[in-house]
């Protein structure tokens, strides 16, 4: 099978861009297939520490091949900063990066639409990252979006006022205060989008057709997690996008067949950004520490993320909708030293005790029902194989494998690309 999908298993930055970045010596070809630069990837080798946005997480590689598939959304001011970030790599981005003409365009009204609707719900805000997300998939949904390819038409700046001009019409709608200037915002979109035409524009549905066909490797790269999935996650709190396995085949063309590995990868805990219920989210001590030796602050935003206990009610309903064949367990380093680590088996739901990720994991219906497990002390950082993990740490690893009947393929250490043990 050609296509392996890697994916977030909770609400995010569960470490997908490390081990992407650890997994594409395996591929030809890395390609993103949904999301935009809401998602924050961080890499860190040689000493570098590099957050990408919306460019697959293979591009330090210079033999793979990175394409930005039809389901991703653009902004063409942040994916050129994204390159000249990159500016000490001597990447050939014309030739290694590729990005999909059926992708959907981020204009910077989109942005003005998505701060509108978050002021407008006031305490009620998804916590979105400000980045226009909803308001560009609600664009492509409703078919009135502008793509990548129609940067390749010669009037694209009269498609471009005309659906912006429509956006302002609608920020009347929300009736909150808005500072902005309109005719700045659409100079530095001019700017960037001349740069983003430097790069290779590909009908990427073809060129990954003919990819399999010439049996390439190719690895999908998930952003944001699936319980942030438009369908199947805690909506509203979620994002607009299916972030769960069937969106790599809508994201990219590709059919369900072509489907090989599906690796899930989660945090050995559970972390949020942004508003919602998390029904293991801690408020005390333990909590704290977790967001502390974990450095728990957003990629994109910077905000605090909440922190709280691995919730296996959420992740087996993660496998089972993404169909997970591996696992990835990420962060064990985060928690040595605590005496006990609790992990939830089920919830109590409105008085009855259940094992399934039900319609509404509202506070008030669900609280958690947890298991004690024993933890470990060891600094985890410096370890480098399977037999030098402490008994505890492997009966933690146990316990999920036993509750998901899925294998963890991969253990994760620490942060860098060396901090990686293979099972
Ligand atoms: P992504 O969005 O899924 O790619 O994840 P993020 O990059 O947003 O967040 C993961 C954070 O955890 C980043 O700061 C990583 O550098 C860091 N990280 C990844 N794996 C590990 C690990 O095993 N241990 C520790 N301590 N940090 C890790
Ligand atoms: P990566 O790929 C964590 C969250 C936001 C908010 C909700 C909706 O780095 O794992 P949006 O901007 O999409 O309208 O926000 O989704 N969110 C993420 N949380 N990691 C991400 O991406 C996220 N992308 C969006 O915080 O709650
Ligand atoms: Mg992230």
């Amino acid at each position: 099978m050609a296509v392996d999908l890697l994916l977030g298993l909770q609400w995010g930055d569960e470490g997908k861009g490390k081990i992407v970045d650890v997994l594409t010596q395996n591929y030809n070809l890395i390609s993103r297939f949904q999301g935009g630069p809401n998602a924050g990837h961080t890499l860190i080798f040689d000493g570098h520490k590099h957050v990408l946005h919306t460019i697959p997480s293979g591009i330090f590689h210079k033999e793979a091949i990175n394409v930005v598939g039809n389901g991703v959304v653009i902004d063409p001011v942040i994916f050129n900063k994204e390159i000249k970030d990159l500016s000490q790599f001597d990447i050939d981005f014309k030739k290694v990066l590729l990005i999909s003409r059926k992708a959907h365009l981020i204009l910077p009204t989109h942005r003005l639409l998505d701060a509108a609707s978050e002021k407008a719900k006031g305490k009620d805000k998804i916590g979105s990252t400000l980045k226009g997300i909803g308001p560009t998939y609600m664009d492509k949904t409703g078919r009135n979006g502008m793509r990548v390819g129609d940067l390749e038409l010669d009037n694209w700046k009269e498609v471009f006022e005309k659906l912006a001009q429509k956006h302002i019409s609608m920020l009347d709608f929300y009736n909150v205060e808005l500072d902005y200037d309109f005719g700045a915002l659409k100079e530095q979109f001019f700017t960037a989008v001349e740069k983003l035409k430097e790069l290779t524009f590909i009908d990427s549905e073809e060129y990954l057709h003919q990819a399999i066909k010439n049996n390439e490797t190719i690895l999908a790269e998930g952003a944001q997690g699936s319980l942030l999935d438009v369908d199947f996650g805690t909506y509203p709190f979620v994002t607009s996008s299916n972030t769960t396995a069937a969106g790599a085949c809508t994201g990219l063309g590709i059919a369900p067949n072509q489907i090989g590995e599906v690796f899930g990868i989660f945090k050995a805990y559970t972390t949020r950004v942004g508003s919602g219920p998390f029904p293991t989210e801690l408020f005390d001590e333990d909590g704290a520490t977790m967001a502390k030796i974990g450095n728990e602050f957003g990629a994109t935003t910077g905000r605090a993320r909440r922190c709280g206990w691995l919730d296996m009610v959420a992740l087996k309903y993660a496998c089972q909708v993404n169909g997970v064949t591996q696992l990835n367990m990420m962060k064990a380093d985060v928690l040595s030293g605590f005496e006990t680590l609790k992990v939830c088996t089920a919830y109590q739901y409105k008085g009855e005790t259940i094992t399934h990720f039900p319609y509404n994991i509202e506070p008030e219906n669900v609280q958690p029902i947890y298991t004690e497990l024993k933890g470990w002390k060891e600094d985890l950082t410096g370890m480098t194989s399977e037999d030098q993990l402490p008994q505890a740490l492997l009966d933690y690893i146990d316990f999920v494998e036993k509750s998901t009947g899925i294998k963890i393929t991969i253990v994760s250490v620490g942060p860098d690309r060396k901090q990686t043990i293979e099972r």
